[in-house]
């Protein structure tokens, strides 16, 4: 693994870091609480080519590797969460995921305007009674002729009504259990189905979470990905990949409040010096930037294997386990160095640490990275 990035990737990430700086950062707070979807900004992503970055040209996208995602990502959440969140899900799960099973005719009619940003994508997987537990699925897509009538609700649903497309799984055989399930492509609009209310969150306020109702909706089989029953597959390579944008995600969080907490630790006097100056916090911030080191680290190590098309499961759940706790705990630590201005909207840090929390939880909780972990470890 060469440690040096090519022109490219510093390029891609310089170029981040600016739309983060010049344009997320000045609505952030008030998006945050407000609740509002980052529409312009997100059609700004779209239009730098950060929607559909590792997607080939041919279908509209950047044809960019993972290496640089890792780093945009990084940028990204570094400064807004929110808009982070709506780029890991169109690039990782929605486009990938297209681009890796969909049919000829799939990437020609969705992906091209998904990676371009002129749409936008949601992975429709969570159910009221199957979170981890994925292979539950209740949702029920029957095939009748040349289509099938899918009936359900999805809940926690990223990019809930911003969305255009929709990836959504759905048990089609319950007989067969995880091997009875597949892989459908749902337009917004379709009659029956429903967008239900918006979540209203602890974290990542400014994106667009919604329960999801489907009555009869009629999927026509040449919107089904892949084979009747590979859905579950589908699902869990596809999320594999998401799990490195989210670790990705969860280290811009940490990296992006340690930046706060040492340019304000350099400013700050207390007892007649810079607190920065003082062990208490000097030591702080060494933690943070060793954690933040080790995480950026394997985030790069998964992205790496999967450029090199190694496969990349566990590492990925490694990334993500490790890099969603240091996000909780430097974040907390951040917030701690502002002492009473860390607990005030303005100093940035208490909303990355709302932020940060829900990278323990979604594509996978940390348990169920453990379970992947252990799982490759223990295999015969
Ligand atoms: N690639 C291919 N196949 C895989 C796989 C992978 N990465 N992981 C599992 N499978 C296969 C297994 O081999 C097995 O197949 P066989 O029976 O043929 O061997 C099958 O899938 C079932 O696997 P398990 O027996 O391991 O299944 P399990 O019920 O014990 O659960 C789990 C596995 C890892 C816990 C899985 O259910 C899981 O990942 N749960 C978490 C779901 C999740 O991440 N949800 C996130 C929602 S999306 C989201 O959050 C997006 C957003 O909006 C931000």
């Amino acid at each position: 693994m060469d440690f040096e990035l090519t022109e490219e990737q510093s390029a891609v990430r310089d170029a981040a870091r600016d739309f983060a700086q010049n344009v997320l950062l000045p609505g952030v707070i008030e998006r945050d609480e407000k609740q509002l979807f980052p529409t312009e900004e997100i059609r700004q992503l779209g239009e730098l080519g950060f929607l559909g970055m590792m997607v080939d040209p041919k279908y509209g996208g950047g044809g960019m590797d993972a290496v640089s995602y890792v780093l945009a990502m990084e940028e990204i959440s570094k400064v807004d969460a929110s808009a982070s969140v709506v780029m890991s899900v169109n690039n990782s799960l929605v486009c990938w995921g297209l681009e890796a099973y969909g049919t000829e005719e799939q990437k020609q009619k969705y992906l091209t305007r998904l990676s371009t940003g002129e749409i936008i994508g949601a992975f429709c997987l969570s159910e009221p009674e199957a979170g981890s537990d994925a292979t539950s699925q209740r949702t029920l897509a029957v095939r009748k002729g040349d289509h099938y009538i899918l009936n359900g609700t999805k809940n926690w649903i990223t990019n809930g009504s911003t969305a255009s497309v929709y990836l959504v799984i759905a048990q089609t055989d319950p007989e067969k259990g995880h091997k009875g399930i597949s892989a459908f492509i749902v337009e917004k609009g379709q009659e029956g189905f429903i967008v239900g209310a918006k979540e209203n969150k602890l974290g990542i306020r400014g994106s667009d979470t919604h329960t999801l109702m489907f009555q009869d909706v009629k999927v026509p089989v040449s919107n089904r990905i892949g084979e009747d029953g590979f859905g579950f597959t589908f699902a869990m390579k596809t999320l594999s990949g998401g799990r490195i944008g989210i670790a990705s995600q969860a280290l811009g969080i940490a990296s992006g409040a340690m930046e706060l907490a040492i340019a304000y630790s350099k400013e700050r006097e207390a007892f007649g010096k810079p607190i920065s100056r003082h062990q208490a916090i000097a030591f702080k911030l060494a933690d943070m930037a060793t954690e933040i080191e080790a995480a950026r680290l394997l985030c790069l190590q998964a992205a790496y294997l999967k450029d090199a098309g190694k496969n990349y499961d566990q590492e990925g759940s490694m990334a993500k386990l490790f890099a969603s706790s240091a996000a909780m705990r430097i974040t907390v630590e951040a917030v701690q160095v502002h002492g009473g201005y860390g607990f005030v909207k303005e100093y940035h840090v208490e909303r990355l640490m709302r932020d940060a929390k829900i990278t323990q939880i979604y594509e996978g909780t940390s348990e169920v990275q453990k379970m992947v972990i252990s799982r490759g470890l223990l295999r015969d």
